[in-house]
């Protein structure tokens, strides 16, 4: 959570463990993974609107994205997943690196980053 000096929330992130159904994950999330197949959950991510377009989100995903990595040097981790609360939230994930769980459906709000693919999403950040 991030907050102001007086303790107005700003932004905040939650995250839990979770995990995917090998059988219907992604060949590039299925491959050489344990079934279930072990990942990290954004459930929830907002940033107060007044404070919107300052790098903030960019900043709270860069955080679970280091955070992922960590987890997956101590225990497995294969990926990030989100579920997009809207068509702008997936298009906001997209920009992120995020790929969709099912490309062929724009109705199916899942998306994901393989943890391997997140050294080269951070650099791409700047
Ligand atoms: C989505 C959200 C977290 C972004 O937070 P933020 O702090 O404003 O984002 P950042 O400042 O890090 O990023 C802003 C950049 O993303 C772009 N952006 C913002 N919303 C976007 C969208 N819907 N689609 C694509 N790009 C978007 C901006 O144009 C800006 O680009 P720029 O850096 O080239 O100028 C915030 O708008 C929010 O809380 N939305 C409501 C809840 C939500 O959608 N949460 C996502 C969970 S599913």
């Amino acid at each position: 959570m991030i907050t102001t000096a007086d303790s107005v929330v700003v932004a905040y992130v939650s995250l839990a463990m979770t995990s995917i159904d090998r059988g219907d994950a992604p060949s590039s999330v299925a491959k050489h993974a344990p079934d279930p197949v072990p990942a990290l959950l954004i459930g929830r991510l907002a940033v107060d609107r007044s404070y919107a377009g300052l790098g903030i989100g960019t900043a709270l995903v860069t955080h679970v994205l280091a955070t992922a990595v960590d987890l997956n040097a101590r225990a497995a981790c294969r990926a990030v997943v989100v579920s997009a609360i809207d068509q702008a939230a997936r298009s906001w994930w997209e920009r992120l690196g995020f790929h969709p769980f099912d490309p062929a459906d724009p109705g199916n709000p899942d998306l994901y980053l393989l943890t391997g693919e997140i050294e080269a999403t951070l650099r791409s950040f700047g």
